[in-house]
């Protein structure tokens, strides 16, 4: 038995990174995945080992800042699956510069991406979700939701996904749709690959993290999966944060 069995499930940013890892993880629990990213190729082989493996995944073309592509998206779900049970708004992109720094152009890029997409994303799986007799949606913030590190557009997106996660909460919880939002702290992949190759950035990091390591995909993907699965069915407008102790200090 799979924790995800006969859920249909879509992961956004799912080319590498965390959203990769969950999709993978998804499929090994059972549930169909729609797998989205810009990066075609690189989605492509996340979807080929799914398939591979004996799950069950297609991988979709996608910018999550655009509300045709959307559209497509969800209705892509249903015509291969049937339904939709689960989002999981995981892709995003990080801007490290300050309020005086950063462009308008920058700020409405990252907000497009960061912030518009999920609210995009939610808008258009609520009717699935209702039809399916409810569903599970997954904002994938950041520490920097809840406290002013990692950019001022990255603080302001993330910080707007904890707060329009509880507000859909609240508002389709009579149609048994839960949002919950997850609070990653430092984790290794490509987003963060940059700012810790530079040394100094690195030791900062880590000693602002309690745990002696910083954080692995596998770390927030078993949180992201325990949100989808009906385990947390009692749970929604929660912050789910995985941090290794980062905002405790
Ligand atoms: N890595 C961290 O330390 C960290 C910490 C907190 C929160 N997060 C958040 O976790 C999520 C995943 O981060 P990651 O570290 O796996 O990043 P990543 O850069 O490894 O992967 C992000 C994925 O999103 C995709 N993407 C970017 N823009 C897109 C768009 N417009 N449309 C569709 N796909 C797009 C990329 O192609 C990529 O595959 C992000 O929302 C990020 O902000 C990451």
């Amino acid at each position: 038995m799979g924790r995800l069995d006969g859920k249909v499930a879509i992961i956004t940013g799912a080319a590498m990174g965390m959203g990769a890892l969950e999709a993978k993880m998804f499929a090994k629990e059972g549930a169909r995945v729609v797998a989205t990213d810009l990066q075609e190729e690189k989605l492509k082989e996340v979807v080929g080992e799914i398939n591979e493996k004996g799950g069950k995944a297609i991988a979709v073309k996608h910018d999550v800042a655009s509300e045709a592509g959307w559209k497509e998206v969800v209705k892509q779900a249903v015509d291969a699956f049937g339904k939709v049970n689960v989002l999981v708004n995981n892709a995003g992109i990080v801007i490290q510069k300050n309020a005086e720094q950063i462009t308008l152009d920058e700020w409405n890029k990252l907000m497009d991406i960061n912030l518009t997409g999920n609210f995009l994303g939610i808008k258009y799986v609520i009717p699935e979700m209702r039809k399916a007799g409810g569903g599970s949606i997954i904002n994938i913030s950041s520490v920097s939701g809840i406290i002013g590190i990692g950019g001022a557009a990255y603080n302001a997106s993330k910080g707007g996904n904890r707060t329009l996660t509880k507000n859909v909460a609240v508002d389709f919880a009579k149609d048994n749709i839960r949002v919950n939002s997850v609070h990653p702290g430092v984790i290794a992949t490509t987003m963060t690959q940059s700012i810790l190759a530079d040394k100094e950035q690195k030791a900062y990091l880590e000693s602002i993290t309690p745990l002696p390591r910083l954080g692995k995909p596998e770390d927030i993907a078993n949180g992201v999966l325990f949100l989808a699965s009906d385990e947390s069915s009692f749970m929604t407008g929660s912050e789910l944060v995985i941090d290794g102790g980062l905002l405790a200090k």
